[in-house]
């Protein structure tokens, strides 16, 4: 049984939402505040996560209708479908498992009549004693040196996730050095082969489908380097491939023992956790690799038996749905903390916006209301500085998340306090603004300056989350990252969209692939009149 296609429009909730919206929206949270239950009601904590979303424009009767939303829209069949592994990414005609890959409790989930549970196993094991054995130096390069660079060469889902985790983990480092290669700009290649010696490298190749030409391309182009600088044969040691298209990874020229595989009920942009990761174990070892994988279940147990009123990943839906579809809101912000985490952002934007980016339903219908949100963000206190003038006194809501830690990684806690004194007085700030009486006082009722008053203003009301975390760990990391996946997926399933495809990247690459054939041989002709033109100008160069 897939998942239903339910339309949330037409849901009872979403029409009671629709009439309860015109009586809230202009309500001040610093007021909603006040009720004696907020705290209880608008907070959540689970280990060492604690959730404040009271500064929000809602009430209890908002949050009672967002959730019966959740109930109407069948989320708790959905959930299940998901972690007992049925066909969910329909339009792909695959099971949706990388839950599977951090689990250490199942001994059975069946896919196609398989059990996936040993295999899930067995990778476990090989990454641990690749692991083990590069950074121990008992594998070595192709001339007896020891291994003490890695390249992770990948692109979207084959990249994003493992720099980010690698930057966030930075603390937690092996001996090994990390360089990630992603774009096809060979400015970008060319400047980190610049800082290698060949001798002590590691390319690892990521591409479930190993045909992105992105990858393929830059992985040739390093190949090319270190023959030039060790010998054809040196490749076999200094190349490993995780992939799930094996045949062509062969065909590469790599070393069977050193292929990871992938298997297609994990999508790219869900992939950290399986041998994807492998540069992040190298990186911060398997231990703590291990332990990441363990903060992420620890999110999914949580997702799985949290009732949905204390349901994190489901709340923090909800809420962004309310924005999204209620206010109009168009974008949110991610807004950590930590410098650690300052890769959070663009990784998150191929979760979300490749995942929930989708204008039909399960239907195939085209939709008539908003799907899935834009995100960006920045880490403070740097974008206080930056963009945070819009978020304060722009015409737009957009509604933030405050991501960070009581414990800071150093020793030095006046300087944390003196970083998360922002992070508190950012979101009161957002919510009380300052209104004109006020300024106007603390001009000091000079009447030569009443003229400024007006610019001094901040209307407030700015709607935040508060996500404070104990210290940040492997395994707080992983429980972060699998909450964000889980709010991805109660989107979609609201929705009424499929978020495991990504058909919306290929129209692109199918013209790339045409236009560089035809540059090669001088050819724009058939192209529209604004493409000829461009490439006409091109080949002049
Ligand atoms: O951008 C499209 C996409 O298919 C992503 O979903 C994926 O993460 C990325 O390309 C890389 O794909 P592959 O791992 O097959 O090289």
């Amino acid at each position: 049984m897939s998942l239903k296609n339910i339309s949330p429009t037409k849901t009872s909730s979403w029409k009671t939402l629709l009439t309860h919206f015109k009586d809230i929206k202009n309500s001040r949270i610093e007021d909603l505040i006040h009720n004696k239950n907020r705290i209880k009601n608008f907070t959540i904590s689970n280990g060492d996560f604690l959730v404040d979303f009271s500064k929000n424009i809602m009430n209890d009767k908002t949050l009672r209708l967002l959730l019966k939303l959740a109930e109407e829209s069948d989320l708790k069949n959905a959930i299940r479908k998901q972690f007992e592994g049925e066909k969910i990414n329909k339009s792909e005609n695959r099971a949706v498992l990388h839950s599977a890959i951090r689990s250490s409790k199942k001994n059975k989930i069946y896919v196609d009549g398989e059990n996936i549970i040993p295999a899930i196993k067995n990778s476990r094991e090989k990454i641990k004693s690749f692991t083990n054995d590069i950074i121990s130096g008992e594998i070595k390069g192709f001339t007896n040196k020891k291994i003490t660079d890695i390249v992770n060469i990948g692109i979207g889902g084959s990249d994003l996730g493992p720099t980010m985790v690698v930057e966030a983990l930075k603390y937690y480092r092996s001996r090994l050095n990390p360089h990630f290669i992603s774009n096809v700009d060979g400015d970008h290649v060319i400047e980190i082969l610049k800082k290698l010696n060949p001798e002590s490298t590691l390319f690892i190749i990521v591409s479930k489908s190993f045909a992105t030409h992105e990858t393929i391309t830059n992985a040739k182009l390093v190949r090319k380097w270190l023959k030039n600088k060790l010998g054809a044969n040196s490749v076999k040691n200094h190349f490993v491939a995780v992939s799930s298209n094996i045949e062509k990874v062969k065909k590469f020229g790599i070393n069977e023992n050193y292929i990871f595989s992938m298997n297609d009920w994990v999508g790219g942009r869900f992939s950290v956790w399986s041998s994807v990761g492998l540069s992040v174990s190298l990186s911060i070892g398997f231990k703590n690799f291990e332990d990441f994988l363990n903060g992420a279940q620890i999110m999914d147990t949580h997702f799985q038996s949290s009732s949905f009123n204390k349901n994190i990943p489901v709340i923090l839906a909800l809420v962004s749905i309310w924005y999204n579809n209620f206010f109009g809101s168009e974008t949110e912000a991610i807004l950590p903390y930590s410098e650690y985490l300052q890769k959070l952002p663009s990784y998150l934007q191929q979760v979300v916006m490749e995942s929930n980016g989708k204008s039909v339903d399960r239907d195939g219908k085209k939709v008539t209301y908003q799907t899935g949100n834009i995100v960006w963000g920045n880490t403070g206190t740097n974008s206080q500085h930056a963009f945070f003038q819009l978020i304060h006194q722009g015409t737009k809501i957009i509604p933030c998340d405050f991501i960070g830690f009581k414990q800071p990684l150093h020793k030095e806690n006046m300087q944390h306090n003196k970083l998360m004194s922002n992070f508190f007085a950012q979101t009161k700030a957002l919510m009380m603004g300052k209104n004109i009486t006020q300024v106007k006082k603390e001009l000091n009722n000079n009447s030569q300056d009443f003229n400024l008053a007006p610019f001094k203003v901040f209307d407030g009301n700015k709607p935040s989350n508060t996500i404070l975390i104990d210290k940040l760990t492997p395994k707080s990391l992983g429980s972060l990252i699998a909450l964000y996946e889980h709010k991805v997926f109660v989107q979609g399933i609201i929705w009424n969209i499929f978020s495991y495809d990504q058909w919306g990247v290929e129209l692109g690459k199918k013209l790339a692939d045409n236009i560089y054939k035809q540059l090669g041989q001088n050819k724009y002709e058939e192209h529209d009149n604004s493409t000829k033109y461009l490439l006409k100008n091109y080949l002049k160069k």
